[in-house]
């Protein structure tokens, strides 16, 4: 049930003998949108304006005109107009209230499935798995599992597919670190521990490597080098830090070719790629201690993938696709290696030594997802530095044939700290996933305490919980935390984390969410009715107070945010949609008139009380759908 497709569709009869073009009629009905002042109406419309110059007439006479026009029976009270034409609509009472009655038994809560069912590869979270996870993994690894729910609801084939960094020079890097710097004991004990330890030695040796080469060729005398050679080497190091801006990425290997570690990990991921067996043996042996880290971290998010296939799977493609491109003079010969050249942009898909790129494999995988699932649409969920490359592969993949499908890069912006710079730890160091969800536990578990003493000194009432309930109640809060916080943001912007924002018990949060969820099933169990038995019964949901109203309509919005939503691919509509639930609700459980439990009448204390069910039964699948889960008393 789409109220806003239900007022458009009460208009357009009485527009379309005014639009000479058919097709333009949805434009202007488009022009009905929600209101931005409820005073006003619940929609208003100003096409009257746009449509007023080709008929010659005032928007005012026009906007009458066309109200006077409407026909049959209408979902509003006779619309007004204002100011210089803008028509006000007001949904009627008693037809909301029939609206929300028929969802009383309704699991779908009124959404129906999509008319147009699509089949989406949704591309997301695709960590680099030879390293630890970080907080910039979290964003596209939440946002991607919440848009595959929404789409799934909606009736898609959602194929969700976690394009893992499993094949890339991270795996030289391990390579070169295994056969150089393990430590047989720790590797022994702890596979995925030594190999993360060694990453990140390989990345620092490299990069000290690369600091002395340039100390020495351009900071060092020679002659007083020879003599005194570490009181010079510490000399021209002073002066390249006095003199050096650059600061170093945690993610792009900008490490110059010259650099003799860099050199030797590249060769290691080059031998892996040819098939060398010593360090094929040795992938096979590192990937499982990989995938076993990367997958505590989903199961702990509750994130399910229907593919991992990663970068390792197209290698047998790459020549191939190579090789095809060359055939249908997409791609060229450039000094030895092959580049596919698009306006002034220039993309390397094969490298001089023979190396393929991040975008060949890109390409192969566009080909086999094709092959494979025959999608509508491939929807990449990846942080806005890769923008530029996702334009090339879509201008490229577009030139080889595959331009009858909807490419998309969902960029999404970074993970700031509270001062505005990427979020790290104190010792600079990018945060340890496991560790950042520990800590939301943890602050979740001393904020419920905290709220549960709050209660016992106001005497409200707190729920009986074992030691067990209570850590689960903070594993909920303290995950939806997260996860809210993020979906909550515009996805394009960059977003501040912090744990004492996102876990506030008031304003737009999970934990908000969740509280209002809890206190609809605490009213219910407390009026000691069998809520099945209340639903089978046929009672209607009533409106008395405006309060009870504004409500019954943030109820039936629940469509026609889904349906934005799966249009633009933002869930922050959904987190907002909560926001203006929850306040509606807030303000219909203070009005004084609005008593559940003590209604007035029998029948309106059952129509409160299907109300609450709905309020809670719509949070719950509103939160499910961003991956969050609720408990049934806090
Ligand atoms: N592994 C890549 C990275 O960490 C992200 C993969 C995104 N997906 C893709 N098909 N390129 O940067």
């Amino acid at each position: 049930m789409n109220l806003l497709v239900e007022v458009r569709e009460a208009f357009r009869q009485a527009l379309s003998p005014l639009v000479n073009e058919p097709s333009k009629v949805d434009t202007y009905l488009e022009m009905i949108r929600p209101a931005q002042n409820l005073q006003h109406g619940d929609y208003q419309a100003n096409f009257a304006m746009a449509l007023a110059k080709s008929l010659g007439k005032s928007p005012k006479d026009l906007a009458q005109d066309i109200v006077s026009q409407l026909k049959g029976e209408l979902p509003f009270d006779p619309p007004t107009v204002a100011g210089p034409g803008f028509i006000n609509i007001r949904l009627k009472d008693d037809w909301l209230a029939r609206r929300l009655t028929d969802l009383v038994n309704d699991p779908r809560l009124g959404v129906p499935v999509s008319n147009r069912i699509r089949t989406y590869v949704i591309d997301y979270s695709g960590p680099n798995v030879a390293k630890p996870l970080h907080v910039g993994h979290l964003r596209s690894t939440i946002i991607g599992e919440s848009l595959c729910r929404i789409l799934r609801f909606l009736g898609h084939r959602v194929i969700g597919d976690n394009h893992l960094g499993d094949w890339g020079t991270q795996f030289g890097m391990l390579l070169f670190g295994y056969k150089n710097l393990l430590n047989k004991k720790n590797y022994e004990e702890n596979k995925v521990k030594e190999l993360a330890r060694l990453y990140i030695q390989v990345r620092k040796l490299a990069e000290l490597v690369g600091n002395l080469q340039t100390v020495y060729a351009k900071f060092i005398d020679l002659e007083k080098f020879q003599k005194e050679p570490i009181e010079e080497l510490t000399r021209g190091y002073i002066k390249w830090i006095g003199k050096s801006t650059a600061s170093t990425s945690e993610d792009d290997d900008a490490t110059p070719a010259t650099n003799p570690i860099a050199s030797a990990y590249r060769e290691e991921t080059a031998k892996l790629h040819r098939g060398d067996p010593e360090n094929l043996q040795l992938w096979n042996e590192f990937m499982p201690a990989c995938m076993e880290e990367v997958e505590s971290i989903y199961r702990r998010l509750g994130v399910q993938f229907t593919h991992q296939y990663g970068e390792s799977h197209y290698n047998h493609m790459l020549p191939h696709v190579v090789e095809d491109l060359l055939e249908k003079k997409i791609a060229t010969h450039s000094q030895g290696a092959v580049i596919v050249e698009d306006g002034k942009n220039v993309a390397l898909i094969r490298k001089g030594d023979g190396a393929f790129t991040y975008m060949t494999t890109d390409l192969a995988t566009i080909q086999f997802r094709v092959e494979t699932f025959k999608p509508d649409a491939i929807l990449y969920v990846v942080d806005f530095r890769q923008a530029d490359h996702f334009k090339s592969l879509f201008a490229i993949a577009r030139k080889w044939g595959y331009n009858n499908i909807e490419l998309e890069h969902l960029s999404f912006g970074s993970v700031l700290g509270q001062d505005g710079k990427p979020y790290k730890t104190r010792e600079g160091n990018a945060v340890d996933l496991h560790t950042l969800l520990d800590q939301a536990i943890e602050l979740g578990e001393e904020k419920y305490e905290l709220s549960l003493q709050i209660r016992d000194i106001k005497k409200q009432e707190i729920p009986k919980l074992s030691a067990e309930e209570k850590r689960h109640i903070a594993t909920v809060v303290g995950i939806g935390a997260v996860k809210y916080a993020d979906l909550s943001q515009n996805r394009t912007s960059d977003y501040r984390f912090s744990f004492e924002k996102m876990l506030a018990t008031e304003g737009n949060t999970a934990t908000y969410m969740q509280y209002a969820y809890a206190r609809t099933r605490s009213i219910l169990r407390k009026s000691g009715e069998d809520i099945e038995t209340l639903r089978k019964s046929g009672a209607s949901l009533l409106i008395s107070e405006k309060e009870e109203r504004a409500v019954i309509f943030q109820l039936l919005k629940y469509t026609e945010t889904l349906e934005a939503t799966a249009k633009e691919y933002m869930p922050h509509y959904i987190t907002s949609y909560l926001w203006d639930l929850c306040k509606a609700v807030s303000t219909f459980y203070s009005a004084e008139n609005c008593h559940v439990l003590e209604a007035k009448t029998p029948e309106l204390r059952v129509s409160r009380l299907l109300l609450v069910d709905l309020v809670g039964r719509t949070i719950q699948h509103a939160l499910n759908l961003l991956g969050i889960e609720t408990v049934e008393s806090m």
